[in-house]
């Protein structure tokens, strides 16, 4: 009886250890993982300077200031997710096509900007950005780095990746000392928000909703105060805090910056 119960909690000892092992890269918690290869199609929009892709519907502004740059695209609703998806990365490779460079494996795009349907268009022609359709409309200075653009239109394989940022989250503001509307920018990691909390420093944390694309707001009494902020990753749910983001004499239309970041 002893030595049966002896074996048996060795035995439990031993299961309780494989378990640990095989569940520890699961509990690697808040670390983004790219997805699988999936297929899609890659259009382009604008001219070659990228001019019509700056004030996109993410509400980045002017994507050179913002640190986005040219490698950006414009996602179909499908893959837009009401603005959720603001931020997110994706590595994509022209596929199957005469039009496709070869050599390059794949270019890294930020999305940027919604493509929206056009129900006047087939789906198969011509309405590539109408639901349920995974679409990429990139910027031509992308999309010339994977196809040459008399093209039109290629088939390629994506997958969503880690964004790679420098520094800190940084947030930009608007509204007034009674309604804080702030856009997220540089957002490593996953890239993408699902929710936000801001503290002045005479009140408590409170949610902020949903605006639209990569922006929150709060309607607060908030002037007067210095404010933090509490962001949650949409893909990975970390949790991470900036300590006094804005000072008390903070200004709508400026930019702060935080030492902060997602990986
Ligand atoms: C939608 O497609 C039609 C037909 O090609 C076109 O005339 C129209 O300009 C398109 N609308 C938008 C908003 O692009």
């Amino acid at each position: 009886m002893a030595s049966s119960l002896q074996l048996w909690s060795f035995s439990f000892i031993l299961m309780a250890s494989t378990l640990v092992i095989i569940s520890k890269p699961v509990l690697v918690l808040g670390v983004f993982r790219p997805s699988p290869w999936q297929l899609a199609h890659a259009t382009f929009y604008g001219d070659d300077t990228a001019s019509e892709t700056m004030g996109g519907a993410c509400g980045y502004g002017n994507l050179y200031v913002n640190g986005y740059g040219i490698e950006t695209a414009a996602l179909s609703t499908t893959l837009f997710n009401n603005g959720y998806s603001c931020g997110t990365c994706y590595q994509i490779k022209c596929y199957q096509s005469k039009w496709c460079y070869k050599g390059l494996p794949f270019i890294t795009v930020t999305a940027t900007n919604l493509c929206p349907p056009n129900w006047s268009q087939d789906s198969n022609d011509g309405g590539w950005c109408n639901p349920p359709r995974s679409h990429f409309d990139l910027s031509k200075p992308a999309f010339m780095q994977i196809a040459q653009w008399q093209a039109g239109i290629v088939p390629v394989f994506y997958r969503r990746v880690a964004c790679i940022r420098k520094g800190g989250l940084r947030f930009y503001f608007q509204g007034n000392g009674y309604w804080l509307l702030v856009y997220v920018m540089n957002v490593g990691g996953g890239g993408d928000i699902s929710g936000m909390w801001v503290k002045g420093s005479g009140t408590g944390w409170i949610l902020m909703s949903h605006n639209w694309g990569a922006s929150y707001q709060a309607f607060a009494t908030l002037g007067g105060q210095a404010l933090s902020f509490r962001i949650t990753s949409y893909t990975t749910r970390q949790t991470i805090t900036a300590w006094n983001v804005a000072p008390s004499n903070w200004n709508v239309g400026w930019t702060y910056g935080t030492n902060v970041n997602f990986r």
